[in-house]
């Protein structure tokens, strides 16, 4: 058995569905929650065992996202098909907004690349994960592979060189789960239709959003917690006008606000999945963390930034 190669979750704070039509988008990784990925000797050919679907995926299943990263890689490296079985496993809740797919496909990727002896950069990592990305999402911004594969905060528009950057501060989060599973690929695809019939309204709601990211990324630089937590208020404002909130989400926004958050927003693709607040401190991280369980949510804590 070989080594476990792993990658991190993600959550956007700042940008998400806007970032498909070119504004920028924020996005931090999540360190605590991860995929792992680890080869053994195959049965004649190579396997993705992804253990938690307990399902078995070979190159002839061309409508797999490890399928697909699998060839990629390949063809990119000219080597033939291996005899090897890669077992997969992963902490993140599928169709949550926290990048379970973006996450797995790096994994996959890391124990491959290693297994033929490649050295990857994290952006060729990030560029085959992309790949794998639009089979699961259709027409993905290339956010989420990018966070998972650098591993650091990044502040991305897409098409272009992302900006990993930090705060010199550290920030609180809490992850609270609706539980409710949501496809990413049907939302932004709602949100297309959207913008098809009113393009000028979602234009504008894409542009304050735009603007709120911006504003994000300096109150992050500067360390100012109020300032964020009252852009990701006002991102999730937009996020409801362009159709993508839940009363879910709506109940775990309420309950962190209530509970002291300085912000909460939900994040990722919407309509379901996760939503993410921001609280003052460690203390109140802890306690807005065990407001979400006590009303029968999933909740987790992450932390960004350095003190
Ligand atoms: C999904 O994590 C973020 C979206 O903006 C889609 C994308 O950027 O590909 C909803």
């Amino acid at each position: 058995m070989s080594d476990s190669f792993t990658a991190p979750g993600k959550i956007i704070l700042f940008g998400e569905h806007a970032v498909v039509y070119g504004k920028p988008a924020i996005a931090i990784p999540v360190s605590g929650m991860r995929a792992s990925a680890w080869s053994e000797p195959g049965e004649g050919k190579l396997t993705i065992n992804a253990l938690d679907l307990n399902e078995k995926i070979d190159l002839k299943n061309k409508t797999s996202q490890f399928s697909v990263l699998a060839q990629a890689l390949l063809s990119r490296t000219k080597q033939n098909e291996p005899n090897l079985t890669i077992n997969l496993t992963s902490k993140l809740p599928q169709g949550s907004g926290m990048g379970s797919s973006a996450a797995t496909s790096t994994a996959v990727c890391k124990a491959l690349s290693n297994y033929l002896g490649v050295d990857l950069e994290k952006n060729q990592i990030s560029e085959l994960v992309f790949d794998a990305e639009k089979i699961v999402h259709g027409t993905p911004s290339g956010i989420d592979n990018t966070v998972v594969a650098y591993e650091s905060p990044v502040y991305f528009v897409k098409g272009k060189e992302p900006l990993t950057f930090d705060s010199g501060r550290t920030f609180y989060l809490v992850i609270g789960d609706t539980g409710i599973e949501s496809s990413t690929k049907e939302t932004v695809g709602n949100v297309r239709s959207l913008w098809e019939k009113e393009p000028n309204l979602m234009n504008g709601y894409f542009d304050e959003i735009g603007n709120v990211t911006e504003g994000g990324k300096q109150a992050i630089e500067n360390g100012d917690k109020e300032a964020v937590g009252e852009l990701m208020n006002k991102n999730h404002e937009l996020l409801n006008k362009i159709g993508v909130g839940h009363q879910e989400l709506e109940k775990l926004v309420d309950i962190t606000l209530e509970a002291g958050a300085l912000g909460a927003k939900l994040t990722g693709g919407g309509g379901g999945g996760n939503m993410v607040a921001l609280a003052k401190n460690a203390e109140e991280q802890k306690e807005i963390c065990e407001k979400i369980t006590e009303a029968g949510y999933r909740a987790y804590q992450t932390t960004f930034g350095e003190d």
